[in-house]
């Protein structure tokens, strides 16, 4: 679980009127967006989906900054819906689809045009606008398959899905579904993700979650938490 309180407070006095405000969530922000989580998060409910998307929304927000002429209302539809398709593939055999060495082009196919098809209903129930929904639903057709970018919208969102898998969630999430240690994970993904990426900002953020990572497991690291 993330640390949301303090378990001491060393300095002894009450700073809190010295900081400023956290300013709005990503949801407060984007009503529209919080409106579709609620549709969307029992077909994220595979997998860890569901995490994955909000850490990777939470990305592509972050990458939007980089990006004023991107439009935020195709980009962070698109990647809080990319993967709800998956609901539609027998969970069964959704690992087999894109694990290591294995892979199946037929399920990966399947999960997109079920998303696509999903997020159209949502999408329409939500009064989106027409043009917007075909944006939204071309990018998703294609997230995982299409190897090419073919707007920058799409190339924020292919890029914020790969990150999420350098985070710690990430990585967490990557040992256990395929039973890796914490550095096969880490080289696994690292080979998956660096070269792979379509824009500048993505690969400095790539960087700072690998010098984390890193961070985190050397032994001299590790040593620490043993005292
Ligand atoms: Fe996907
Ligand atoms: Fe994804």
């Amino acid at each position: 679980m993330t640390k949301l309180e303090p378990g001491a407070n060393h300095y002894g006095h009450d700073v809190s009127s010295k900081i400023g405000s956290a300013g709005p969530s990503l949801f407060e922000q984007y009503p529209l967006l919080a409106e579709l989580w609620e549709d969307a998060k029992e077909l994220l409910g595979v997998r860890s989906n569901d995490a994955h998307t909000l850490y990777s929304v939470s990305v592509a927000h972050q990458l939007l900054g980089h990006y004023p002429q991107a439009d935020s209302h195709v980009v962070l539809p698109a990647m809080l819906l990319h993967d709800i398709g998956w609901s539609a593939v027998d969970s069964d055999l959704v690992l087999s689809a894109i694990a290591p060495g294995a892979g199946n082009a037929e399920l990966v196919l399947q999960h997109e045009k079920e998303g696509a098809r999903l997020a159209r209903q949502i999408l329409v129930g939500h009064g989106v606008a027409a043009e917007d929904i075909e944006r939204i639903l071309y990018i998703i057709d294609g997230h995982d398959s299409r190897k090419e970018s073919t707007s920058i919208e799409d190339s924020l969102v292919k890029d914020a899905d790969k990150l999420w898998r350098l985070t710690g969630h990430g990585l967490d999430t990557i040992m256990d579904w395929f039973g890796l240690t914490r550095m096969q994970a880490f080289t696994l993904v690292e080979s998956r993700v660096c070269g792979h990426l379509f824009t500048e900002p993505a690969q400095c953020m790539a960087a700072g979650f690998i010098a984390v990572e890193r961070a985190n497991m050397l032994a001299q690291r590790l040593a620490l938490e043993e005292r």
